[in-house]
């Protein structure tokens, strides 16, 4: 998986990205929704002087959920103090994090889908209350004592808000959901960070990279990269639409975005099983993966395409999806033709 160029986790590569994390709201591009409103929120709490409502963020991976967190940390002039779900394995891992906060301080858990119960529990009092209900001592001596702590936020975010426990989600005060970017909005902040490691791209080069960078900042920034790679090593001062589309011709990533093995699924979906509706095991175990990858790497950006829908019966390859791979669409098959397909 994570030699994919179009993966969305963050790779350790990727370090020279801070660079290129915009620090304030005014200098985030795209989200403007999500952004509008945060904008107001964090100028009523600061004008309060008090604590922001607690934050959810959602949506895919790479959109720029933790650094829209540190944007707001940033906004509200408090500490970031970043952690993540799998990070906090016991409930005594949180208790420290939470004691350490200064007043109206920032506490972003990434992937907050994954705390484990004991701990989420923790969260309940801490979230709503500012105070920490510990268990002192073992057995029939044991006490519990309430700590306070500072009033603080919590930015949660996640990739799976249908994850996340129904009193966990009630207590977050602001839910924001945000969405795949558009072309325009990518190719700005291609255009953007080209400015900031000193590449030289023309508009045209930069929508052809924006074009292919799946809806998603942390890809379209990884692109740039490449294509810079194989513009210098081919000594060109700068790169155009040509360039651009060579050098990801070169790395598999197509015109649409999808690389090879987005691609391989879709041609197993239309030619071992017709173009469905096929089940998302069969899928996966026709092409060697897990349900889950397919489920939250593959799948969301080929449904955002149209290229496939979901049916109660299945998956299924639409016309689009078709077209994209060059296979002649089928077409809505009649009773009668559906009948005959067994026959052959
Ligand atoms: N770099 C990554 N995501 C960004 C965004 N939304 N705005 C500006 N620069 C970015």
């Amino acid at each position: 998986m994570d030699e994919r160029i179009i993966a969305t986790d963050e790779q350790s590569a990727d370090d020279w990205q801070y660079s290129l994390r915009p620090r304030r709201l005014a200098e985030y591009i795209g989200q403007d929704k999500a952004k509008q409103n945060l904008s107001v929120f964090v100028k009523a709490a600061m004008s309060r002087r008090e604590a922001l409502d607690h934050v959810l963020l959602y949506g895919p991976p790479g959109l720029g959920k933790t650094t829209l967190a540190g944007i707001i940390a940033n906004e509200l002039g408090v500490n970031f103090r970043p952690t993540s779900g799998p990070a906090i394995e016991r409930s005594g891992d949180l208790a420290a994090l939470l004691t350490n906060l200064q007043e109206r301080d920032v506490l972003f858990i990434d992937e907050i889908h994954r705390l484990s119960r004991q701990v989420e529990e923790i969260l309940y009092s801490a979230m709503e209350d500012f105070a920490l209900d510990i268990i002192i001592g073992k057995g029939p001596s044991a006490r519990s004592i309430r700590l306070d702590i500072a009033p603080f936020t919590l930015i949660g975010a996640t990739t799976k808000a249908g994850a996340l426990s129904p009193p966990l989600r009630d207590r977050f005060g602001v839910i924001s959901r945000l969405e795949y970017y558009s072309v325009d909005a990518l190719k700005e902040i291609i255009t953007r960070a080209a400015q900031i490691l000193h590449i030289t791209i023309d508009a045209e080069g930069a929508e052809e990279i924006a074009r292919r960078s799946r809806g998603t900042p942390r890809i379209a920034n990884r692109l740039l990269k490449r294509v810079r790679d194989f513009a210098e090593v081919e000594g060109t001062a700068k790169i155009s639409e040509e360039v651009a589309a060579r050098a990801l011709q070169a790395l598999e990533v197509d015109s649409a975005g999808l690389d090879h093995t987005d691609r391989r699924m879709l041609d197993a979906m239309i030619k071992k099983f017709r173009g469905g509706p096929v089940g998302l095991e069969t899928i996966a175990a026709s092409i060697s993966e897990t349900r889950e990858t397919i489920e939250d790497i593959y799948e969301p950006y080929l449904l955002q395409l149209g290229f496939i829908m979901r049916t109660p019966r299945g998956r299924v390859v639409t016309e689009a999806g078709y077209n994209h791979l060059g296979v002649t669409y089928p077409g809505t098959k009649t009773v009668q033709q559906k009948l005959f397909d067994f026959e052959d």
